[in-house]
């Protein structure tokens, strides 16, 4: 089982210590990150283990490799001689591990790491996705008798991914190593860590004020509660959701594997942050995924990648649910009934029979507030930036349609009992602003906006001001979840567990 190892990213070592306490009981170590250590701190970092009471790695990571340190290679070494320079009978007061890079040759620094009882981490950052050499670089990492070896690899993309699992998975179970893929694509790498025989997961102090040491790495109760990272084996089932890279904040895991474990299930849910839908779906055969969602911007694009395709999917046009099936995916959409049976919440009705609805947007997820809003009765306009796709869509249900032009204002106008917000703009972590900022609200319109994170998005706030109905879609998120989650598993989703 992979140890949780806190990185310390502050300028005092009083903060970096301030950290710890706060996750103390969750992690089995830290590493201080010295090369984000205010430069009159580096002659306090010898005294950093004994302060921390538990067992530490130090590192002086150098920009070329990721980190902070600009300070050159003298000072560097400085660093280290420092760190290690405990006598024997201070054992407890040494670091643990000391992490030196693969082209670090001090054989005093190294003589004395081990005399004292300081285990050496040999690193190679690779900044630009996996090497071409990889098999030479690991044979020279690992060739070093009493030294632990180490690889990051900062993901270009999931093929990157990929190769590091090919590369990593099973192998040698005997010997001491630590494999990571950085940034926001090698995220499951951290989560899978036991798969790779991984050592160590990194874990971040953000929530305590420190800066992230890297995107994809999350916090320790993340790891633990949401993501079970101490149970979890490799003979658990996988499921995740595939979107683009502001996937990393979406609450579907939370809902997911709340009701895995509440239902006592070894099952367990990712966010697969993804350059495209083949690499993917390579990474996804590797790990033996059994079912994943799927969310911005691949909800059609994974399409023709179905083995087969629900009756729904096949009238919506896109997709967000996919189950193996065989050596394929079957694909199913969740995202009417979730959206049909939200909205009709929102409203307090059954029916939208006659009522004026405008869809701003005419993706994936406009696709299927289409099919919900006819099943439901209502009348509809949809508008886009992108004139033809919302002709298409429009015509699909003989619905009038605009791109964002001046048309789209006098259209909206004729369609406002009730406006769904279905573009990505206003995400957490995508591009910000409001879709129909030129739109005025007269206050008597209903504004549902299909996106959560953040929960309160621009074109809300300013539908809030002019006095309208607003929701998010925390509930139909929820409720399109729900559905998927007895497709994952054959149960009903917890009651217990319900939003309210
Ligand atoms: P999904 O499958 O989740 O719906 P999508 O198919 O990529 O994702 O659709 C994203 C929607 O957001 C589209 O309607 C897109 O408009 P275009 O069809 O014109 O691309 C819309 N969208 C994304 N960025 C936008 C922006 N900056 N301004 C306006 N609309 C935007």
């Amino acid at each position: 089982m992979p140890k949780i190892c806190l990185c310390l990213t502050g300028s005092t070592i009083a903060q970096d210590l301030a950290a710890l306490e706060k996750y103390r009981d969750k992690v089995d170590m830290v590493e201080l990150r010295a090369d984000f250590l205010d430069p009159g701190e580096l002659f306090h970092v010898r005294a950093f283990p004994e302060k921390a009471r538990i067992p530490s790695i130090l590192t002086v990571r150098r920009r070329s490799d990721g980190g902070m340190f600009d300070m050159g290679e003298g000072v560097r070494l400085v660093i280290f001689a420092r760190g290690l320079a405990f006598a024997d009978s201070n054992r407890g007061k040494n670091f643990s591990h000391v992490d030196i890079e693969y082209d670090f040759h001090i054989p005093s620094i190294q003589e004395a790491a081990r005399t004292f009882g300081t285990k050496i981490i040999r690193s190679k950052h690779c900044m630009h996705g996996m090497p071409e050499d990889i098999d030479r670089v690991w044979r020279d990492l690992s060739a070093r008798p009493y030294e632990i070896p180490k690889l990051a690899v900062a993901a270009e993309g999931l093929r990157d991914v990929d190769s590091v699992f090919r590369l990593f998975e099973g192998g040698d179970g005997g010997s001491e190593r630590v494999v990571v893929s950085m940034g926001a694509y090698g995220f499951c790498t951290r989560v899978l860590a036991a798969r790779l025989g991984s050592m160590l997961v990194y874990a971040s102090a953000s929530g305590s004020g420190l800066e992230p040491e890297a995107p994809g790495q999350l916090e320790p109760s993340k790891l633990l509660e949401t993501f079970r990272a101490k149970e979890y084996g490799p003979d658990w089932s996988l499921y995740g959701i595939l979107g683009g890279p502001t996937v990393i904040h979406s609450l579907s895991p939370t809902i997911h594997n709340a009701g895995f474990s509440e239902l006592g299930l070894r099952s367990l849910y990712l966010p697969f942050p993804a350059d495209d839908v083949e690499p993917f779906l390579a990474l996804a055969d590797r790990l033996g995924v059994k079912g994943f969602s799927i969310t911005v911007p691949f909800k059609e694009r994974i399409l023709p990648y179905l083995t087969r395709r629900s009756a729904e999917v096949e009238a919506i046009g896109a997709c967000n649910t996919a189950i193996r099936e065989g050596s394929g995916w079957a694909g199913y959409n969740t995202d009417a009934y979730g959206f049909s049976a939200d909205v009709r919440r929102f409203l307090g009705v059954e029916s939208l029979y006659g009522l004026r609805t405008t869809i701003v947007g005419a993706g994936g997820a406009a696709k299927a507030v289409a099919f919900a809003l006819r099943s439901l009765g209502a009348k509809a306009c949809v508008i886009n930036r992108n004139m033809s796709k919302a002709k298409h869509l429009a015509e699909s249900y003989g619905f009038e349609w605009s791109g964002m032009t001046e048309r789209a204002a006098d259209l909206m106008e004729r369609y406002n009992d009730l406006i769904v917000q279905t573009t990505s703009v206003g995400l957490e972590g995508g591009q910000a602003g409001d879709p129909i900022e030129w739109y005025e609200f007269s206050g008597r319109e209903a504004l549902y906006e299909t996106i959560y994170s953040p929960t309160e998005t621009d074109v809300m706030r300013r539908a809030k001001a002019a006095g309208c109905r607003v929701s998010n879609g925390l509930g139909m998120l929820q409720a399109q979840a729900e559905a998927q989650f007895s497709l994952f598993s054959g149960m009903d989703y917890p009651q217990s567990l319900r939003r309210a």
